[in-house]
């Protein structure tokens, strides 16, 4: 029996008030299914067992096992302006860390862009992408393993940091709900808030580090987390540097 079969009806139905729900087994990425859907034009949020090929930044494979939450949430924003991709991967970030808080009462940290980390150990990673009018915010959460392969050093999951397991679709509805309530603060341009309770969960701000970006590296510290979620870096030559989208790695 498919372990959707055994997920309560009340919870079922609290997932709906977020868009159409699709439970599936396996696919190939979550992100990818969202996009299949787009066609349709409504919100919908996808919700798979098993990835096979799960993704994350920089085309990196996103490990999927058994004790991982994965889905994505696809959204169609009202505007005639580009989305901004990396703003919304800052708030995506929030509504994790706001979940892992309200149901663990841990404190985990954003290592900017999109790394959500718990005992320094990284146990969600987040990935926004657009297509046309089409945007999906896929998550991907470490819940409930007690192990990871030795390739993935720097993976943790909430069981590892809590010694507990814990019910993986609430961990979403959760997760659902604050991005809701976020996205209503965005619409509503209260958004000055959300950037304050965005840089207080920073893992980088005010830290020397080293940011690899496609073409550059670059190193120094972290002065700001701008309105658009760009890291504003004060490099070693004393120049700023605003960066939009890389891999941040801290430095001693
Ligand atoms: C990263 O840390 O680089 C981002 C990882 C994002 C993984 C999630 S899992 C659900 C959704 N579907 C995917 O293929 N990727 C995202």
């Amino acid at each position: 029996m498919s372990e959707h079969n055994k997920i309560p009806g009340k919870l079922l139905a609290r997932l709906t008030r977020y868009g159409r729900v699709y439970l599936l087994d396996t696919v190939k990425s979550t992100n990818s299914y969202a996009f299949s859907l787009a066609g349709k034009h409504e919100t919908a949020i996808v919700i798979a067992q098993n990835q096979t090929h799960g993704r994350g930044r920089f085309r990196r494979h996103w490990f999927t096992d058994s004790g991982s939450l994965t889905f994505s949430v696809l959204t169609f924003p009202e505007t005639e302006e580009a989305v901004p991709l990396a703003q919304m991967t800052q708030v995506v970030g929030l509504a994790v860390c706001r979940a892992i808080e309200d149901i663990l009462g841990l404190e985990p940290l954003i290592r900017w862009p999109n790394d959500i980390i718990v005992g320094g150990k990284k146990v969600a990673g987040i990935l926004c992408e657009q297509h046309k009018d089409a945007v999906v915010l896929g998550i991907g959460m470490n819940v409930n393993q007690s192990e990871f392969p030795e390739s993935l050093p720097d993976a943790g999951s909430l069981f590892l940091a809590s010694g507990k397991t814990w019910e993986k679709l609430e961990l979403a509805d959760r997760i659902l709900e604050r991005i809701s309530g976020f996205q209503e603060q965005m619409q509503a341009g209260e958004t000055t808030e959300l950037l304050t309770a965005i840089k207080d969960r920073s893992a980088i701000l005010h830290r020397r580090v080293e940011i690899r970006t496609l073409f550059r590296r670059h190193i120094g510290t972290v002065v700001d987390i701008d309105a658009e979620g760009r890291i504003v870096l004060r490099t070693t030559s004393g120049r700023l540097a605003i960066i939009n989208s890389g891999q941040a790695r801290r430095l001693r």
